[in-house]
């Protein structure tokens, strides 16, 4: 049985379809779903290009125990978050202990919590005149950008650099790293629990 990944993102998911492309024909971890909250997402087009089955969710939903259930009822090994914009609801987690990770736009804890998305993200912190910004990969609790930090890497912020040219440079880094960090980190908790079923 194929370890499954659920992505939900809220906006364009270019970082959705490079992991989908990374785990295309992985021996052991598929990417089953793509969801979203945004029924204009152009995630959604590229969903359909990828040939990945995709759900749009509204706010209660979302928020409900049957929505978690659901997923869980799939077979949803873990979620993934790629440009997701809603606070994650207490039940979400409770089913999912340790198996929601995420990606931000900077190196938290600076940058991060309601609000700090995209580009108010990279407007933020050339405003504030930081000379380095970069990605931090993290699991999500109850908080916004709040988790256990998994990965972090960084770039320089030159004075001429825009907020376009930041979030070139940001989306870069996580092109690069993202599918990666996620498929070490699912492989090794998969391999920690079976080493404990087998004692
Ligand atoms: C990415 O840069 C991601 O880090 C950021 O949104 C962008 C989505 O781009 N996430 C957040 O700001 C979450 N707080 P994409 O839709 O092209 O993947």
């Amino acid at each position: 049985m194929p370890i499954k990944i659920a992505i939900f993102a809220s906006g364009s998911g270019s970082n959705a379809e490079n992991l989908a492309n990374h785990f295309r024909g992985h021996h052991e971890i598929q990417v089953s779903k793509i969801l979203t909250n945004n029924p204009k997402a152009f995630v959604l087009n590229r969903a359909q290009q990828l040939n990945i089955p995709s759900q749009v969710f509204a706010k209660e939903e979302f928020r409900s125990n049957a929505f978690s259930q659901g997923l869980y009822e799939e077979g949803v090994d873990f979620i993934v978050l790629a440009g997701f914009l809603w606070l994650v609801p207490p039940h979400l987690i409770a089913t999912y202990p340790n198996r929601i990770i995420n990606i931000h736009p900077a190196l938290l804890p600076k940058y991060g919590g309601k609000g700090m998305y995209g580009q108010h993200v990279h407007e933020a912190v050339i405003s504030q005149g930081e000379h380095e910004s970069g990605i931090t990969i993290h699991l999500v609790n109850e908080k916004f950008d709040d988790g256990r930090v998994l990965f972090q890497a960084k770039c320089t912020v030159e004075t001429r650099d825009t907020v376009a040219s930041l979030a070139k440079k940001i989306h870069q880094l996580e092109y690069e790293h993202f599918p990666q960090v996620v498929e070490n980190y699912i492989s090794q908790l998969d391999r920690e629990i079976e080493s404990r079923v087998e004692v």
